[in-house]
């Protein structure tokens, strides 16, 4: 979608649809000529009610009136809903460019909103069903119109929920168009496209580098596992200390020889989203010329089973030549995670952060609204909880303590894959494994099994939702002018 800011009357755009916004016991803030708008609104049919919709005709455009409740409760997560509610009038109505009045005295972060909630619910995954009504059903353009300048907001705003959207398409791309060389291939253009660094690994590679953890959970795949890596330094960023982006992309996950119920399994083609938050993440760093410095690690592999996988009881040999045993073989993203942890530090990483859809247990603690977070370092976990607010992907924080770090200890190597007390705490005792790795480098990771795809927002749906696009870009942003 195209999006633009401008200091013209919407009336004055070319859009065959305005859409404005009434709080609360206020007025229409730039009614028409002889209160048109005002007039809807008294005669019952629009109300001022977060949500609510009127439609009415003027000028030989339409107006979409919504309601957005009360002004001190207004903020960018409703404009991000409202945003998305409004957008899907205007396409059964078929509109094609779109102009917002933006309210008055709102801050940024309302206008990066409105430009959010449109941009994500506008996003269609309609690449396998060419007969759908889907294009001509699309608002095409976005304008926002509002007296002051907005058209920095509304630029960068646009660039990063772009590249969410782009995550999303990885993620709903299924595993038999999404192979991990695919992925890496994926990286590799758009690393070009951007002028951006990108490195990658082969499964030989990351056999013979030493990622034992990693390599074993892509031994029972035909496909070839992958290392990705991309190195970003913006403008300005000399000093400012190495971030490693680290994102789990499991481009199927079967469980392995402890294989999953078949109910619910084709999921798990959901299971590389953390990777796509990453690739998307560095790319709308560099297509901002953000001043961060970021290392994006990706480990793209496949879980699956055949007579090559790895079995129940085996020991590996992660990286940095701890032994673990792997005891569920279902439990594979702590073992990918762990070794690229491990690369990340020994490539000068200063600061950690893992995304990763890393366990069931973490959907039972916190469902949908929040991701889960759990770090070694309070100040950086801090960031972290900052960035979620600050762009409505948010985290939750779980305990690290000595007894979880105890349930992950093997019987016959140094540490297991599959905690002691099964089902107690799961999503923390799988970060307890990264912890190991992570040591005392500031780390943290977010699971986000249960935020990834299917969160039923008013501005996405049942598919992936391309969370932690958002978060990481924020996240770096702030550290490198911290
Ligand atoms: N990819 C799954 C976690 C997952 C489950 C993500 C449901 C999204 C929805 C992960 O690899 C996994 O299988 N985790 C297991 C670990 C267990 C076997 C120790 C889990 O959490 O059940
Ligand atoms: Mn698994
Ligand atoms: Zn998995």
């Amino acid at each position: 979608m195209e999006v633009q800011a401008t200091t013209q009357n919407p009336a004055e755009t070319g859009a065959d649809t305005v859409v404005v916004g009434v709080f609360e016991d206020e007025g229409v803030a730039h009614d028409l000529p002889g209160g048109t708008l005002e007039a809807v609104l008294d005669r019952g049919e629009g109300q001022r009610k977060f949500k609510r919709l009127a439609v009415t005709h003027a000028d030989g455009r339409r107006y979409i009136l919504i309601g957005l409740g009360d002004r001190t409760e207004f903020d960018a997560e409703r404009a991000r809903i409202a945003a998305g509610v409004a957008h899907d009038r205007a396409a059964e109505l078929g509109t094609e460019t779109l102009c917002w009045e933006v309210p008055h005295h709102v801050g940024d972060e309302i206008v990066a909103g409105l430009v959010e909630g449109t941009v994500l619910r506008a996003y269609r995954f309609d690449r396998y069903k060419p007969d759908d009504d889907g294009p001509d059903r699309r608002v095409q353009r976005l304008l926002l119109s509002a007296h002051q300048d907005v058209s920095e907001p509304v630029r960068v705003a646009a660039v990063i929920v772009a590249a969410q959207n782009r995550a999303r398409d990885l993620g709903n791309t299924p595993s038999n168009d999404l192979s991990p060389a695919a992925l890496a291939d994926y990286a590799q253009q758009t690393a070009e496209r951007l002028g951006i660094e990108a490195t990658v690994l082969d499964e030989d590679e990351i056999r013979s580098i030493g990622m034992g953890a990693f390599a074993a959970v892509a031994q029972g795949s035909v496909q070839s596992a992958r290392l990705i890596r991309l190195d970003y330094a913006g403008p300005g960023s000399d000093g400012a200390p190495l971030v490693a982006l680290i994102g789990k992309a499991v481009t199927f996950d079967s469980g392995g020889i402890s294989i999953k119920p078949s109910s619910g399994m084709q999921e798990m083609k959901f299971d590389m989203c953390g990777g796509a938050a990453v690739i998307e993440a560095v790319a709308a760093l560099a297509e901002l010329q953000a001043p961060a410095r970021v290392m994006g690690l990706i480990g793209a592999t496949e879980n699956m089973v055949d007579g090559g996988a790895v079995k129940p009881g085996d020991i590996v040999h992660a990286l940095d030549g701890t032994t673990i045993e792997v005891n569920n073989t279902d439990a594979e993203g702590r073992l990918v995670l762990s070794d690229c942890i491990t690369y990340a530090r020994r490539e000068g990483a200063a600061k950690l952060v893992d995304i990763a859809t890393l366990t069931g247990g973490v959907v039972v603690a916190l469902g949908r609204a929040y991701a889960g977070l759990i770090s070694n370092d309070d100040a950086w976990a801090a960031h972290v909880e900052e960035a979620g607010r600050d762009t409505g992907e948010l985290v939750w924080r779980l305990p690290l303590h000595p007894d979880y770090a105890e349930l992950v200890k093997g019987q016959f190597a140094q540490l297991t894959n599959l905690a002691a007390r099964r089902g107690e705490a799961s999503a923390i005792t799988a970060a307890e494994l990264l912890h190991h790795f992570a040591g005392d480098v500031p780390w943290a990771h977010l699971d986000i099994a249960g935020t990834a795809w299917d969160v039923g927002r008013e501005y996405t749906g049942a598919d992936a939702s391309g969370f932690g696009v958002r978060l990481l870009v924020e996240l770096a942003r702030q550290s490198a002018t911290e």
